[in-house]
């Protein structure tokens, strides 16, 4: 089955193909920039965005909207995770957290799905706790920095192919598979 991921993030493509590839889904990247709301519920904005996109394009496709929360500081970023990128790196997460010990940070994400028809989210979470200093040089945003749960490496250490077994990306593209092999099944 062809899917679309609206998505100008070729990372999160590499890491959906790797995923749901094997499963049968072609991944076709589709980058149309669509809007999104300021919230503090990343399934409204997912949402909002993907009902903006099915105005304008009608075959079955997904995205995704994610965010970064670090507990000690009160889950920021969150969902300005992509402006702290953009302006302060993971470098400036790591000097906010200077002398903190309490490290544990978690990703989020929630996919909208639409088929034509309706739309249909389904998130992921992967808790884990904030490095020292940066490690790696896969992946993309944060990843240098995060260590998820029962891992000793950072997800820019890893494969996309590990990255996703455990991720917050990963965990929702399961959920969105799972999903669309039942509606398969029934649909027939
Ligand atoms: P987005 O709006 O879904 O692209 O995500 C917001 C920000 O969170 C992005 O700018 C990335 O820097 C960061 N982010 C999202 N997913 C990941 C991930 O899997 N690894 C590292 N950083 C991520």
């Amino acid at each position: 089955m062809k899917i679309h991921f609206i998505t100008g993030n070729e990372n999160k493509v590499e890491e959906a193909k790797k995923k749901i590839g094997p499963l049968g889904f072609e991944v076709i990247q589709k980058n149309l920039n669509p809007p999104e709301i300021q919230s503090d519920n990343l399934e409204d904005v997912a949402l909002f965005s993907a009902k903006w996109v099915s105005e304008r394009f009608s075959e079955p496709f997904f995205l995704e909207d994610a965010g970064f929360f670090v507990d000690s500081l009160n889950g920021f970023p969150g969902v300005y995770s992509a402006y702290v990128f953009e302006t302060l790196g993971y470098m400036g997460i790591l000097r906010l957290m200077d002398g903190i010990e309490e490290r544990s940070a978690r990703f989020a994400a929630v996919i909208a799905y639409h088929d034509g028809k309706q739309i249909k989210s389904f998130g992921g979470e992967v808790s884990g706790h904030i490095t020292q200093e940066p490690r790696g040089s896969n992946g993309f945003g944060y990843d240098p920095i995060f260590i998820p749960e029962g891992e000793s490496r950072t997800f820019a250490e890893m494969s996309a192919e590990e990255k996703g077994r455990v991720s917050h990306r990963g965990r929702a593209l399961e959920k969105m598979q799972e999903w669309l092999k039942e509606k398969d099944t029934t649909d027939r």
